[in-house]
């Protein structure tokens, strides 16, 4: 029996339970994000275990300049279309910036909505220490975390700028972090825009997943804005490879079907009705 991430499983959803013995045999597995039914569709069919509905949706779907701006009201309908249109893939609600710092029971009734209210089936939320005590009362009341260090967007503002954490000592506390982080009992952490031999020592002194993005190879699994992967972004981060040109593609076929409407080539017989 094939039991990898990718093909063990096929008539129910991964469970944190498959994501730890992945981990246990050393088997790589790839995140993406997804915000709508079709893309969910898509990465579902191409074996794609676990969907991110990110704050990331802030910049790639609802236009604001960073992640710091979107609601929970905002991201919960997008969250439910990609837990209605998947049967098979883990589909992770990330918590917004001020739905989860102020307090533990604020992390609760936050992470409670996208369960009840979206059917997520985990919730990821950034930062270290100061969010132990909401990622206790999370796991505690049976809500899987994924922790999140490194670059964390949504302190864009405190970090200065998108740039690579953890150089020279800095790096100690991030894996003081990411221990406590797997103490408090979070079953993943993403380890963003990290130096990779930082994100090797830490992905070898905790026992739970690293997805990486920006964090070089040795990580567990990695994870993508789909935006950034398949090109539909202007420009790409450098920790993105472009594995398509969505932006010009579609750009020159709305292009050609736009002179088609101006010509009167379209519709054709073939779109028009007796
Ligand atoms: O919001 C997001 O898409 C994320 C990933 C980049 C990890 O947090």
């Amino acid at each position: 029996m094939n039991t990898s991430l990718y093909a063990g499983i096929s008539h129910r959803r991964v469970t944190v339970l498959d994501i730890a013995a992945a981990k246990e045999r050393g088997e790589k597995w790839a995140m993406l994000t997804s915000y709508d039914q079709m893309t969910a569709e898509i990465f579902e069919e191409a074996g794609i275990p676990a969907l991110l509905v990110g704050d990331s949706a802030a910049n790639t779907v609802l236009g604001y300049q960073n992640t710091i701006g979107v609601t929970v009201d905002e991201l919960i309908p997008l969250t439910r279309a990609v837990v209605r249109a998947t049967s098979r893939a883990m589909v992770i609600a990330d918590l917004p910036f001020g739905s989860y710092e102020s307090s533990p029971t604020q992390a609760l009734e936050t992470a409670t909505r996208f369960f009840k209210e979206a059917g997520a089936h985990a919730v990821k939320l950034e930062g270290g220490t100061r969010v132990l005590p909401q990622i206790e009362m999370l796991v505690t009341h049976g809500i899987p975390v994924i922790g999140h260090l490194g670059l964390t967007p949504q302190s864009v503002h405190t970090l200065g700028g998108y740039r690579v954490q953890g150089r020279g000592g800095k790096g100690e506390e991030i894996i003081r972090d990411a221990k406590a982080i797997e103490s408090a009992g979070a079953f993943a952490v993403v380890l963003e825009l990290v130096p990779s031999d930082l994100a090797t020592r830490i992905t070898s002194s905790i026992s739970i997943p690293t997805i990486g993005i920006g964090a070089g190879k040795s990580c567990d699994a990695q994870v993508l804005v789909w935006q950034d992967l398949l090109g539909l972004t202007a420009k790409s981060p450098k920790l993105a490879k472009r594995y398509l040109e969505l932006r010009s593609l579609m750009g020159e076929a709305v292009t050609a079907w736009a002179k088609d409407v101006a010509t009167g080539e379209f519709p054709g017989a073939d779109q028009t009705f007796e």
